[in-house]
């Protein structure tokens, strides 16, 4: 049996929907109010047992890089006026222990090929990817129980939620079998993007999987899929047809932060589920509403 503990973070893809933010920096640098989305998914992959961290960078590779190392100089500033909370704050992004690895996808040629980019890294080893603009929110988070499920599975594992039907177009959906004891849904297939009319089933995979290293030669095999990328997508569909992929149900909440409503509703919610800004925050809010009602 082999434990997870790597953990791969796509990060070049081009963010277009979030231009000009995004022309200089990636979109998972966008902070919720002062932490960057790909750190909520960090954190979520430590918290799961992750102690090497592999992200993928593309044009704008360096403030990844600079944000997840150590910056010495800014720590003794800190210090020198009094900052220690501030400074252990930066020193402990990455906490001891854990390790991060940077490795470059040269064109965004899709995120097939991103998770491709990774292989030297990950070896022959089982992995989870996480998707910092998928931004999950809760006690139970998905990668803990992917890593969870891999334990007796040892094969790929989708973390999937029920969408309605009107959003079937938007995501990966499954075509799947019954939900066995231990909450592990049979996957048979997976459709990127369907028609409602083609839709196997209202059950949509999002950005959190763990995989077995076998994903990669497929991979390497694929032809460009939907938008002349190489999909994940259609890498998980045929090991999906060999019996190999399940899914569990995601336990948070999820916001798609490649959005921008989606990054909207995840600053205003966790604005306030945060106990230093929830009374004002709130008070805002509603005054803010009764302005819109009065038409002011
Ligand atoms: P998206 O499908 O959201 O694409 O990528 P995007 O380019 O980042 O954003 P838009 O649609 O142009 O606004 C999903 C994830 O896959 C990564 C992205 O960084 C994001 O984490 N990705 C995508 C890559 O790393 N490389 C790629 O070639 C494509």
């Amino acid at each position: 049996m082999t434990a997870v503990t790597k953990a791969v973070f796509p990060v070049a893809g081009l963010g277009t929907r979030f231009l000009p933010a995004t022309k200089a920096m990636p979109k998972e640098l966008l902070p919720i109010i002062d932490k960057p989305i790909v750190q909520f998914a960090v954190e979520e992959a430590i918290a799961a047992g992750i102690t090497e961290l592999i992200f993928v960078t593309g044009r704008n590779k360096r403030a990844v890089g600079d944000h997840f190392d150590a910056n010495l100089e800014l720590e003794s500033q800190l210090l020198a006026k009094g900052k220690t909370e501030l400074r252990d704050l930066v020193r402990n992004i990455v906490p001891e222990g854990v390790s991060c690895i940077f490795v470059r996808q040269p064109e965004p040629l899709g995120l097939g090929h991103a998770v491709l980019c990774a292989a030297p890294a990950v070896g022959n080893n089982p992995f989870a990817v996480l998707l910092a603009d998928d931004l999950m929110h809760g006690t139970d988070l998905p990668t803990s129980a992917l890593v969870a499920a891999f334990k007796d599975a040892q094969h790929t594992i989708l973390s999937v939620s029920e969408v309605p039907e009107i959003d079937v177009t938007k995501y990966g959906i499954l075509k799947h079998g019954a939900q066995d004891a231990s909450g592990l849904i049979t996957v048979q297939g997976l459709v990127e993007k369907p028609a409602v009319e083609e839709a196997p089933s209202r059950m949509a995979s999002f950005g959190r999987y763990i995989f077995t290293p076998e994903v990669f030669d497929l991979l390497r095999a694929l032809k460009p899929g939907s938008g002349a990328e190489i999909q994940l997508a259609d890498a998980i569909d045929q090991l999906a047809a060999q019996g190999k992929v399940s899914a569990i149900m995601n336990p948070s909440r999820r916001y798609d932060c490649g959005d921008k409503f989606g990054y909207l509703n995840a600053i205003v919610d966790l604005a306030l589920a945060n106990s230093d800004y929830r009374d004002w925050f709130s008070a805002l809010l509603r005054d803010r509403v009764a302005k819109l009602e009065r038409n002011e």
